[in-house]
């Protein structure tokens, strides 16, 4: 088959398309035709050797949505021919509140899904929303389960709260953005650029700002007179920023910093203003199967910034990697 293989980790996206052996379905998995896959910033984070225990040589790509075309000894519920989208999360184990030692995620230490096939565990794989193309359900998985741990689980989102949700254009803000509009939140966004705001506006969003406006935090405090809950991916020097526009008794929810550490943390800003600060990694399969009925309850569609075929993806992963797009980046495989 055909795959996008990571061969050497000290150079940046030395990523071959190459041919190597369709995988075989051992027992307990199976083995899924890709109709599409998408990219996240973890994929970049691998190519580019920033990424801890990076191996080589590794099939990268964590979501994908498919056809089952075989299935290991003892898959009783999951046969040939279902069309499922890949939960990336492997060995979250039982606990739903933290996940086990042994939590990993597709495409890193195992072959991921920029392939023709891939080989998954069988409680990894759930039915394709019926309401989706291939595209959008590639596009869901990692971000969608991202978005919903972190504003519903962790956030416990509440309708009428005013939520801010910085860098609109992210692939799991889109989610974010949809998940807090669906559940009744004021939704409240920054970008770096207009046409970003436009489109998030679209999507739900109440108001928002320029990120890059040194007076964007006084600007979103006249909007919104305050933020119940921020759900933050970005760190960096922006973190001071979402205390300040915090209530009184508000919370952020971090998974994820883009921008790097935060320096100068304004302990006792949070400290008087009782402030709850809550960390969120993916999500448990649990999270899985109620993002995916969120989903189909409110007939939410992934949102789509761009799309290339499989041979292209050292270029998908620069256009990700300059921020380029709106929404998530896909992956065309097969028809
Ligand atoms: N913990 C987990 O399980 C988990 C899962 C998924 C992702 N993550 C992490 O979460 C982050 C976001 O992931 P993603 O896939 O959504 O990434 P992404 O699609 O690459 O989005 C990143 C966005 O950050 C925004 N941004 C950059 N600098 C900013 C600033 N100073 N202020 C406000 N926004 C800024 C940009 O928004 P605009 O384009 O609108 O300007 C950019 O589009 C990454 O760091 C990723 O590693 C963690």
């Amino acid at each position: 088959m055909k795959a996008i293989v990571l061969n050497n980790i000290e150079d940046n996206y030395r990523l071959a398309v190459e041919e190597v052996p369709t995988p075989v379905a051992s027992e307990g998995d199976v083995v899924v035709k890709l109709k599409a896959a998408a990219l996240n910033r973890r994929d970049v984070m691998i190519a580019s050797g920033s990424y801890p225990g990076t191996e080589v040589p590794k099939i990268i790509g964590s979501d994908g949505a498919g056809e089952v075309v075989a299935v290991g000894d003892g898959v009783a519920d999951v046969s040939v021919g279902d069309e499922i989208i890949i939960n990336p999360g492997l060995n979250w184990g039982d606990n739903p509140k933290v996940k086990s030692a042994d939590f990993t995620i597709l495409g890193m230490p195992y072959d991921g899904t920029f392939a023709e096939f891939v080989k998954i565990p069988v409680e990894n794989v759930y039915p394709k929303p019926q309401h989706l193309t291939w595209e959008e359900a590639a596009a869901l998985p990692l971000s969608g389960l991202t978005g919903y741990r972190a504003l519903i689980t962790k956030g416990k989102v509440q309708a009428n709260e005013n939520v801010f949700i910085p860098g609109a254009g992210g692939g799991v803000a889109t989610y974010l953005i949809q998940f807090a509009k669906a559940l009744g939140a004021n939704v409240y966004v920054s970008s770096s650029q207009q046409e970003k705001l436009d489109f998030a506006l679209k999507l739900g969003a109440q108001a928002g700002v320029n990120y890059k406006d040194a007076d964007w935090e006084n600007e979103l405090l006249n909007q919104s007179q305050g933020i119940d809950l921020t759900i933050d991916s970005i760190g960096g020097e922006s973190f001071k920023s979402f205390i300040n526009i915090g209530k009184l008794g508000s919370r952020i929810v971090s998974f994820g910093a883009t921008r790097g550490p935060v320096p100068n943390l304004l302990l006792p800003t949070m400290t008087l203003k009782e402030m709850t600060l809550l960390g969120s990694t993916m999500g448990s399969p649990d999270d899985f199967k109620d993002m995916i009925d969120l989903v189909e309850q409110h007939q939410i569609k992934p949102v789509i910034g761009a799309r290339y075929n499989l041979d292209e993806t050292p270029k998908a992963l620069e256009a990700l990697s300059n921020g380029e797009n709106f929404g998530k980046i896909v992956i065309r495989i097969s028809e």
